[in-house]
């Protein structure tokens, strides 16, 4: 690091010379400032020229009880006076360990094996390899597919865009993916007019039962977010869905893999979305809130079924190939320790449910809003989904850019808010008070009465 003044305008120019960001038409800064952010303290941003920013998006999901948090800071100082990396294959290490016995320990029963990665979409991919593998070692080469949701994410390396269905995404590299089968997705916002949240997940669980009837015989698993589909536009849906799932999935023998990546860790209000519908997937991906938002790390957890179909005679090769140089990252892994540790030592659920209440109660006027189509919540994730005619749901041409509108109106009034299209979503860190939940909600909907007029 160099020790030149810093500033806003400065670190900006020296950025967009070299460096090339992610989900972003670079040209757009042009005229959409780049920030350069040099501290972060609980649910703040703070940029060079000193200017705070209220993270209401927790940073990609990623962060949970606050930018620079002391106690994961100092399990993070900690270990890196005693070790910092070393290869995750033929050894191990004491914070590696630990991680794994919590991890079985917090999630649903059945789950006791645990392979680690670091990132979401490199757990999906060890997902869907898994899953593949363990029907090849049994015998059934012939099953190569996976059913996903419609407006489903779950990263975009090839394998793990390949079961994602976000046009924006996937479209330009669809001749490169492999081609799942998709199921209607539950979600409630599609629903048919007077249809309850629980009527159409049993609609979409008779509609894969049908694609199930069809294809099992070809189908690894069935790949789906739990109760929310984030990336999608915050699409929610009932937990009856996911109890249904898992019904179907071991009636049809096809696995069923829980991308928890977003959802995890308390964001739908119980630690895992899979516990209010109390299933036990055969595969749970997590990442983003596994280290509190410090560090990349991910896992998948598995069942004692799946890791005994790979386990044999060298020579037999039924050895679960897949490696990332950093594995089971040490500082990653003391990262997830200290985030779990918060949850065993604090009330964070019970918390979450008055933050929750809270902006619940904020958001609800929006619902008279004549360019707002649906407010919804699911614990800690709300949504607001603006149309242009309220009536027949209409939405606005994606080209208006209407979103970004809100974006950039949240950056001059101190909120990072980055809407979905035209989605305008609230996902906090879990440090977050109600004052601040006034602050993120009053600009948001000061963004919306100026762009979506
Ligand atoms: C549900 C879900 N799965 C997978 C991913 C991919 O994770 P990553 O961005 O760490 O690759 C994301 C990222 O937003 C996600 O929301």
């Amino acid at each position: 690091m160099t020790d030149t003044p810093l500033s806003n305008a400065l670190l900006a120019e020296r950025d967009l010379r070299h460096v090339w960001h992610p989900c972003t038409q670079m040209h757009d800064h042009r005229t959409v400032p780049m920030l350069p952010i040099v501290r972060g303290e609980g649910a703040w941003l703070i940029d060079a020229d000193g200017r705070r920013y209220l993270d209401g998006i927790s940073s990609w999901w990623t962060n949970l009880f606050g930018h620079a948090n002391p106690r994961i800071g100092a399990a993070l100082k900690d270990q890196l006076d005693r070790l910092e990396h070393v290869i995750f294959a033929g050894f191990t290490h004491p914070p590696a360990i630990e991680l794994a016995e919590e991890l079985v320990r917090v999630t649903p029963p059945g789950l006791d094996k645990v392979f680690l990665a670091d990132n979401g979409s490199a757990a999906i991919e060890v997902a869907l390899k898994m899953s593949f593998h363990y029907w090849l070692n049994q015998g059934r080469g012939e099953k190569t597919r996976f059913i996903a949701l419609s407006g489903s994410y779950h990263g975009e390396t090839l394998g793990a865009l390949s079961v994602s269905d976000v046009a924006l995404y996937r479209k330009t590299y669809a001749p490169l993916l492999l081609t799942p089968i998709v199921a209607p997705s539950p979600d409630t916002y599609e629903g048919e007019l007077g249809e309850s949240a629980e009527q159409i997940a049993e609609r979409r669980l008779s509609e894969l039962r049908a694609l199930l009837e069809q294809h099992a015989h070809e189908t690894c698993a069935v790949i789906v977010e739990p109760l929310v589909q984030c990336a999608g536009g915050m699409r929610m849906y009932h937990p009856r869905y996911l109890a249904g799932l898992r019904a179907l999935c071991d009636a049809f023998d096809v696995h069923f893999i829980a991308d928890e990546i977003a959802v995890g860790f308390g964001r739908t209000g119980t630690l895992f979305a899979c516990e209010q519908a109390a299933v036990t997937p055969d595969f749970m991906c997590l990442s983003k809130g596994l280290t509190g938002g410090f560090m990349p790390l991910s896992a998948v957890l598995t069942n004692n079924a799946v890791y005994d179909a790979f386990y044999a005679e060298y020579s037999a090769g039924k050895a679960f190939l897949h490696s990332h140089s950093y594995t089971g990252n040490p500082l990653a892994c003391r990262a997830a320790l200290a985030t779990l540790a918060i949850f065993r030592d604090e009330p964070v659920l019970e918390r979450n449910r008055v933050l929750s209440a809270h902006l619940a109660a904020r958001l609800a006027p929006l619902r008279d809003h004549p360019h707002v189509a649906d407010v919804r919540q699911t614990g800690m994730i709300a949504a607001v989904e603006l149309v242009r005619d309220k009536i027949t749901r209409a939405p606005y041409p994606a080209e208006e850019r209407r979103g970004l509108r809100v974006y950039l109106h949240g950056l001059q009034h101190g909120a990072l808010l980055r809407p979905l299209g035209n989605i305008v979503y609230f996902m906090p860190p879990y440090v977050v008070t109600t004052e601040e939940i006034d602050h993120l909600v009053d600009v948001a909907i000061a963004g919306i009465e100026r762009a979506f007029a």
